[in-house]
């Protein structure tokens, strides 16, 4: 099986196997929009809170929610990633995001952070698969989507209740695919993903595994998936500022990408944030994409400051100008 075959979620088509990971604070309809541009078949977006949809959070359910047009229009489907411990919550919620447009619902039990685990979400659902159990058939009901699930392989290194939980997921709450990050929560994104874990995941579970973990290169998507015989592969922190990690991983090119692309497609995602937030927010909001651009530049870490300091989208574009010179040359 190629990485660029078609393979189903459920009833849900999906035109190849390599996915933009749920990335908090990240993964918004232009990053999402961004990585089907470069042939990803499947955007998860950013965790979203169950309870501030549930309770109409403004801003959560304007813009976390917010799929745009043009993503409908690229090929594959759209998923919008929950997390929450409550069922009647979650069904809640899961029917608000059906109403605005998702393809599926991803739930997260696998997040670390304590803000999110304390609440009994994420990965403290590793620990509690009665409820998790409970809160992937609610997401269904509420939904009427197909759902999948992200979680890890446990709590602390050498754990291993994700594996039993992903078992109970499709079997007993008829969850479709189970993304796996086969890292204990404990150590968050370090150390070596368990593929060995995951390739046992893939062999023994009557539904799709999506792997994530460690896929950093194309050539590091093609050893993981070749150990693992996972049915797709999540792309996550490779992929940030980092669209062309699709096209290799697909074998549309091989090379990365010139300066002249680098800053082409800076350009798409400063127009796109303004787009979503205005150029103030915007400003604020792209201080943390600009690093992942830049360093591909090899930007002075003046720049770099320079733009930190920026406060609005026409600012940093003034910062970027001293740049343009600096690549025409190269
Ligand atoms: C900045 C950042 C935000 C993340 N946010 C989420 C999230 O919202 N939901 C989730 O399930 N995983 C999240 N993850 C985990 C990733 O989806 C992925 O599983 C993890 O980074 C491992 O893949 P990698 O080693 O290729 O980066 C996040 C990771 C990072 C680095």
């Amino acid at each position: 099986m190629q990485l660029t075959d078609p393979w189903q979620i459920g009833p849900i088509e999906v035109p190849n196997r390599v996915v933009l990971a749920p990335l908090a604070g990240i993964g918004n309809w232009f990053v999402r929009l961004q990585a089907k541009r470069y042939g990803a078949g499947l955007a998860v977006s950013e965790m979203v809170s169950s309870f501030a949809i549930h309770h109409r959070n403004e801003k959560t359910v304007t813009e976390l929610l917010r799929i745009h047009p043009d993503e409908r229009t690229a090929a594959g489907p759209v998923a919008i990633q929950l997390f929450g411990q409550d069922p009647d919550v979650m069904r809640s919620a899961a029917a608000t995001v059906a109403e605005r447009g998702a393809d599926l619902i991803d739930l997260n039990m696998g997040c670390p952070v304590p803000k999110v685990c304390k609440t009994g979400a994420g990965a403290a659902l590793l620990k509690d698969p009665d409820t998790a159990v409970a809160v992937a058939r609610a997401a269904a009901e509420g939904s009427g989507l197909p759902v999948m699930v992200k979680l890890r392989s446990g709590q602390r290194p050498g754990e291993t209740d994700g594996f039993g939980l992903a078992h109970r997921l499709v079997e007993e709450a008829g969850v479709a695919a189970i993304g796996f990050h086969p890292r204990s929560a404990a150590v968050h994104h370090k150390g070596e993903p368990d593929y060995d874990l995951a390739a046992r995941l893939v062999e023994s579970l009557p539904a799709p595994v999506i792997l994530s973990g460690g896929l950093r290169t194309a050539e590091a998507v093609a050893v993981a998936h070749e150990r693992t015989g996972a049915a797709a592969v999540m792309l996550a922190r490779g992929a940030l500022g980092n669209p062309w990690l699709f096209a290799q991983v697909l074998g549309e090119r091989a090379a990365g990408p010139t300066p002249d692309e680098v800053l082409a497609e800076l350009d798409w995602v400063m127009d796109r944030a303004v787009e979503h937030l205005g150029p103030e927010r915007a400003g604020r909001y792209l201080r943390k994409f600009y690093p992942w651009y830049l360093d591909r530049l090899g930007a002075s870490k003046e720049l770099q400051s320079a733009l930190q300091a920026t406060g609005s989208v026409p600012a940093a574009r003034a910062a970027l100008a001293h740049l343009r010179p600096l690549t025409a040359a190269a």
